[in-house]
């Protein structure tokens, strides 16, 4: 494969899109589109998201030491967006939006109604990466959507329909089909010895 070099930059793809929600001090919920988040532990269960030091998102966890990070749908894009253009600090953006939160399970630790998948989560410890801070929570929670699951208990991804971050190019997709089952789809090469 021909490759051309595009330096030392971020792009990178796919990548998910959440909305991060925290609380400031006069409990007011805000809303924060974060592309950069991930799982990083599965004992204890944590994810991490990369947040500017400057967004009002960072000082509410640090105030708090509690936030969500919701699974944005393909429906929710244009109000995801908009939570990635306005900060908390000028805009209400449950207002902006139209988005609806309910309380979770931890103090203080709301969840996206709209969402298919609400993550509760924990401040742990971060690391300093220049402007950024990589912020890792424990996963306390998780709240799945009840309609994506059949009677045996099976989720289905397209109720999910998570929206797709495209890192570089700047578009959002949705998923297309399944193509192999993980964990299971390399077995076959293996079994060839
Ligand atoms: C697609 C997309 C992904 C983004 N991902 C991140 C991210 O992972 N980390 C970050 O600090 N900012 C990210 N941003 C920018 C913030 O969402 C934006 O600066 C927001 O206004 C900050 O809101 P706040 O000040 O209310 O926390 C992203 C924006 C978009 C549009």
């Amino acid at each position: 494969m021909l490759k051309r070099q595009l330096g030392a930059c971020v792009t990178f793809f796919p990548q998910p899109t959440t909305l991060i929600t925290t609380q400031n001090g006069e409990g007011d919920v805000n809303l924060m589109m974060a592309s950069w988040v991930g799982i990083v532990s599965k004992t204890p269960p944590t994810i991490a998201v990369s947040l500017n030091q400057d967004r009002q998102t960072y000082a509410n966890i640090k105030d708090n030491g509690t936030f969500s990070i919701n699974v944005v749908p393909a429906a929710m894009a244009q109000a995801a967006d908009a939570c990635g253009l306005a900060s908390g600090k000028k805009v209400d953006k449950l207002k902006l939006t139209g988005l609806d939160v309910s309380p979770g399970t931890l103090e203080g630790v709301f969840l996206v109604d709209e969402s298919p998948l609400n993550v509760e989560c924990r401040y742990v410890k971060e690391v300093e990466l220049g402007d950024y801070r990589l912020v890792m929570g424990e996963i306390m929670e998780i709240h799945a959507c009840e309609a994506a699951f059949d009677e045996q208990g099976k989720a289905d991804v397209k109720v999910f329909d998570p929206l797709v971050y495209l890192g570089g190019m700047r578009e959002y997709w949705s998923l297309g089909k399944k193509e192999a089952d993980a964990y299971r789809a390399g077995l076959v090469l293996l079994d060839k010895d």
